[in-house]
């Protein structure tokens, strides 16, 4: 299974990632937690790429393909993978065709979360994340503890969930990611499952559109 799940900031598509890839033995590949760990790091990629996240903007697609392009070559991605935040323009879907192509591969299917703007600001304003493992807490759902239930990690807000910040992800999302959905409506791969559901709901709704 090659999945692409497409939807704005905040849509849902790294919780529905994880349990996707706990379904199917397939790995999460997000693009926005490796960016995150090589800036985490101190890599010479983490200093270049900083300034975009903290800003909300989208790091340049040349680098953004370099580093799917090396992660989907890893053996554990043979069997399939679940996409998380990539493709995010038209270059960069353009880019992950070629290379399907070069490795002799084939999409499976493209899930878009479908939401409203609010909504997001809502929950990206509420999410808390841990500095450690990386574990979700939503302040929507129940109290956020300052450290990890799993790790013990000190639990903070990401520096682009400021609600202006948020606001900018959003304009950036309509911009220069959304005409990916017409881009794969149009090649007969899209599949749309409403975002603002339950987590349990979309997961569901999810593996029903994958057949
Ligand atoms: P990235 O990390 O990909 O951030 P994003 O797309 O903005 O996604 P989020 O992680 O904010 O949201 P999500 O859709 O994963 O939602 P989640 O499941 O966490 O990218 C960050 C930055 O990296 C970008 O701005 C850019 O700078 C750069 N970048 C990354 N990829 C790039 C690329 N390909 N090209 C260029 N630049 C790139 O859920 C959000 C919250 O809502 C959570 O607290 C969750 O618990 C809650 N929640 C989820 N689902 C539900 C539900 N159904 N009901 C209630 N609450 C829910």
């Amino acid at each position: 299974m090659r999945l692409i799940l497409l939807g704005a900031p905040g849509a849902g598509k790294g919780t529905q990632a994880r349990r996707i890839s706990a379904e199917l033995g397939i790995p999460q590949v997000s693009t926005g937690d490796i960016l995150r760990d090589h800036i985490r790091r101190g890599t010479e990629l983490g200093l270049r790429v900083r300034g975009y996240l903290d800003r909300g903007d989208l790091v340049p697609d040349s680098l953004i393909l370099d580093i799917v392009g090396d992660r989907l070559g890893r053996e554990d991605c043979r069997a399939g993978y679940v996409l998380d935040g990539f493709p995010r323009t038209v270059p960069q879907a353009e880019g992950l065709e070629a290379l399907l192509e070069r490795m002799g591969q084939r999409l499976s299917a493209v899930v878009a979360l479908e939401t409203e703007s609010e909504a997001l600001v809502r929950r990206l304003s509420s999410r808390w994340t841990c500095a450690g493992c990386g574990a979700d807490y939503n302040a929507m759902a129940a109290p956020v503890p300052d450290r990890c239930a799993s790790c013990g990690g000190v639990v903070g807000q990401r520096d682009d969930d400021r609600a202006e910040t948020v606001r900018h992800r959003l304009k950036v999302y309509e911009e220069q990611t959304a005409p990916l959905i017409l881009h794969y409506e149009g090649l007969g791969r899209l599949r749309r499952v409403d975002g603002l559901a339950p987590v349990e709901v979309v997961f569901r709704a999810i593996l029903a559109t994958l057949g």
